[in-house]
């Protein structure tokens, strides 16, 4: 299991440098479902890369990625990777540094490693099932003791139907209102890994694809903190769900809060 976390590392740091070196080329957006649904030459060249690396050293392995760059048949995989080239493509394009690479790899439907690279602030974030998780491979976990009312969330607009652009999911507001803040960075794996980070004390985002949320939600899980759906379920990394991942002392309230805006 090591030599599949060092090599998971590797790829996703040398992916880091390919980004990096494409982001001084032209882009070639395009839009996917809306105009603010982007895809860029770099998001397809960023998984190109990764699943060839993949497959080159485990040609057994299954690869569910945004990009759709794979094509093997992944109920005959035991691991699968769920890989997003670039998580946060919209700050990618506008050069706000919330962007990032991100891995998780999965065994039989058990999350066993995440790797989310953050290359504005050259921070590799990973995590080992039983090992801990690492912040550019030093030791960090979830610290303190917080109250809700001092807690600071972020989330991003439920965009998967872009007629619900123009509004927040019920709950989220409640949350807004029950703590100190909120905050939208637009990218769900770099929001994921900031909880770790003690940036933020939760993340809450009513629908997500498992590719956003699979590589930040182990590394949190890892680090100390709870990772479930809005209503407090367990998580498939192969499904798209709702996400709630958060400190420990607060994931209960705020799945109480959730549960009671869906009864
Ligand atoms: C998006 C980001 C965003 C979230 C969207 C995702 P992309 O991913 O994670 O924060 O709100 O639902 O689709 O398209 O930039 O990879
Ligand atoms: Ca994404
Ligand atoms: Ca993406």
């Amino acid at each position: 299991m090591n030599e599949l976390f060092q090599f998971a590392k590797y790829i996703v740091s040398e992916a880091g440098k390919l980004l990096l070196d494409l982001k001084k080329q032209p882009l070639f957006l395009q839009d996917k479902k809306d105009h603010g649904d982007l895809v860029t030459i770099a998001d397809q060249n960023v998984e190109r890369f990764l699943v060839s690396k993949i497959l080159e050293k485990y040609p057994n392995h299954g690869i569910l990625g945004e990009e759709g760059t794979f094509s093997g048949d992944l109920s005959k995989c035991d691991t699968i990777w769920v890989i997003d080239p670039i998580d946060g493509t919209t700050n990618f394009i506008h050069d706000i540094p919330f962007y990032g690479i991100s891995v998780g790899i999965v065994q039989n439907g058990e999350g066993v490693i995440g790797v989310v690279y953050n290359p504005s602030s050259d921070t590799l974030y990973s995590a080992l099932k039983g090992e801990g998780a690492f912040a550019n491979d030093e030791k960090i976990r979830i610290q303190g003791k917080v109250k809700l009312r001092d807690s600071v969330f972020s989330t991003s607009m439920f965009w998967e139907d872009p007629s619900l652009k123009d509004s927040l999911h019920s709950g989220v507001i409640q949350l807004y209102k029950d703590t100190r803040g909120m905050r939208m960075v637009g990218g769900a794996a770099i929001s994921l890994c900031d909880i770790i980070a003690g940036r933020f004390n939760a993340y809450v985002m009513p629908m997500l694809s498992p590719w956003d949320f699979a590589g930040g939600a182990i590394i949190v899980r890892e680090a100390g903190g709870i990772v479930t759906t809005l209503d407090g379920d367990e998580v498939d990394y192969t499904k798209s769900s709702s996400i709630l991942a958060s400190h420990p002392d607060i994931h209960e309230e705020i799945v109480k809060r959730f549960k009671k805006k869906n009864t």
